[in-house]
């Protein structure tokens, strides 16, 4: 059966908690040095509009764990759109590779990728979602503190890619998300019109004034005020979103153990100041290592049941 990944939306509940469970249970076999070679000679491509650390690496090593291989091209390399069309370049692609994850500027490509290929088409970060950021993320919040069920996840700061792809993990997962964005960056009435088709009667929790969202939260997430392709907004943006920087101050209004985690890269004493991000409430780097691990289990997903 041919799957994609592009957006949480099309995610079913069930197929979220299988995904957090394998990923999990991929980690343990990993630590007690068990690597199933369940991708033996498959091969992801990868194609990047825009730059990345933590995607493109925990992708590359994901596939070679699993005793596959990675080609990664940036769209340039190739054209995309431009040297020939978007679904021309799918129907090639598709024949060299096995898997294909896409970072792009304008989610409608991932679309028309998906449209087109006969491969599974992963969205590796788009300017509308970033779903395998959240789904690792779930994973970190469930091994940092339990089922995410009933779990009060806010998340201060722009209303963007990082933000939409949480707010879905969380009505998939049970968690409840709020949204703490300043007037002009929250959710566009577009996504909450499909995510209210998506599910109905859930409402969106929104609280503009960041003390009093923190107040009861279990996390406390946050992104980049101006994310890639925003930078010529980066002095307005900044100027908006002063009063929403998580510092000590905001977390110390937060339960003791709230956790604080972000997707990074971080802009140091912007979104979020060092004290916070080095402090003994942030798991940042256990976020950042366990991309790695939500994306073997994502592969073997779309994978390991398809013809190879
Ligand atoms: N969090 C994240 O997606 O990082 P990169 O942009 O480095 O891939
Ligand atoms: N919102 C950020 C996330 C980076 C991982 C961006 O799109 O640049």
């Amino acid at each position: 059966m041919l799957r994609h990944f592009v957006d949480l939306l099309e995610l079913s509940a069930e197929d979220a908690r299988l995904l957090i469970d394998r990923s999990i249970e991929l980690k343990r076999a990993e630590k007690s040095g068990n690597r199933p070679q369940w991708l033996s000679g498959r091969t992801l491509g990868l194609i990047f509009e825009k730059p990345s650390l933590r995607t493109r690496v925990s992708f590359e090593a994901a596939i070679a764990r699993l005793g596959g291989n990675a080609i990664f091209l940036r769209g340039e390399d190739v054209g995309l759109g431009t040297r020939e069309s978007v679904e021309d370049f799918a129907r090639v692609i598709g024949q060299y590779v096995d898997a294909l994850a896409v970072r792009t500027y304008s989610h409608s490509t991932i679309l028309e990728l998906a449209a087109a290929a006969e491969i599974p088409i992963i969205n590796a970060l788009s300017d509308e979602s970033h779903p395998c950021q959240a789904m690792a993320d779930f994973m970190t919040i469930e091994e940092l503190r339990g089922s995410p069920r009933g779990q009060r996840l806010v998340f201060v700061g722009d209303g963007n890619n990082v933000a939409r792809s949480l707010s879905v993990a969380s009505a998939l997962l049970g968690a409840e998300f709020v949204l703490c964005s300043p007037e002009g960056y929250q959710f566009p009435p577009e996504f909450r019109g499909r995510l209210a088709a998506r599910f109905p009667g859930q409402t969106i929790n929104h609280e503009p004034d960041p003390a009093a969202a923190v107040a009861g939260a279990d996390v406390i997430y946050t992104d980049v005020w101006a994310s890639m392709g925003q930078e010529h907004e980066a002095v307005r943006r900044k100027e908006a979103f002063a009063p929403y920087q998580v510092n000590e101050a905001l977390l110390a209004r937060a339960r003791s153990d709230a956790i604080f985690l972000h997707c990074l890269p971080a802009h140091r004493e912007e979104e979020v100041t060092s004290a916070v991000l080095d402090g003994p409430s942030s798991h940042v780097l256990q976020q950042a290592a366990n991309r790695l691990h939500f994306q073997m289990a994502l592969l073997v997903w779309l994978l390991a049941d398809m013809p190879g």
